[in-house]
């Protein structure tokens, strides 16, 4: 299986998905949602810690994330989550028949964040995380 998707279940209830691609290097989490009557509730960082955990497992390096230029509450989110800014894909919703804001923002870019993985190199954003100790 090349992408695998995550459910995050409360009981018997969907609260969350998350899609990550581990075929290449760096593996990717392509998407991740928590219902929205679930938001804000420490269960995004809860699912990102155990992806994190899952990436430790399978010896990923580094795991990326992207979100789009205009969705601020999402960057705020990945660096509370540990990840750090790595580099811009220009135009990456250029397929967007009608243009789309967020904020007032137009969505044009896709910012990538990124985690190092390497438990053996002081000071990366996997020790912050401390994703060993749930
Ligand atoms: C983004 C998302 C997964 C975050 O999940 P969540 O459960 O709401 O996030 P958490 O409660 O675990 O928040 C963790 C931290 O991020 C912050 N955060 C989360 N969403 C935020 C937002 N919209 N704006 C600002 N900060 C936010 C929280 O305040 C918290 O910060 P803290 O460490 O200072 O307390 C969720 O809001 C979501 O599903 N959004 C819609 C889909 C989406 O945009 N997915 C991302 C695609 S790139």
């Amino acid at each position: 299986m090349i992408d695998v998707v995550y459910v995050l279940w409360d009981g018997d209830q969907k609260t969350g998905a998350a899609t990550v691609r581990w075929r290449d290097e760096p593996a990717e989490i392509v998407e991740l949602a928590i219902a929205t009557g679930a938001q804000r509730h420490g269960l995004g960082r809860i699912f990102v810690q155990w992806i994190v955990a899952e990436a430790l497992r399978r010896g990923v390096k580094k795991l990326e994330v992207g979100t789009s230029n205009a969705s601020i509450g999402n960057m705020r989110f990945y660096q509370r989550c540990g990840f750090r800014m790595d580099h811009i894909r220009r135009d990456y919703f250029w397929y967007y028949r009608e243009p789309r804001s967020e904020d007032g923002i137009t969505i044009r870019d896709l910012l990538v964040f990124s985690m190092e993985l390497d438990k053996n190199r002081p000071g990366t954003n996997s020790e912050q995380l401390n994703p060993g100790s749930y």
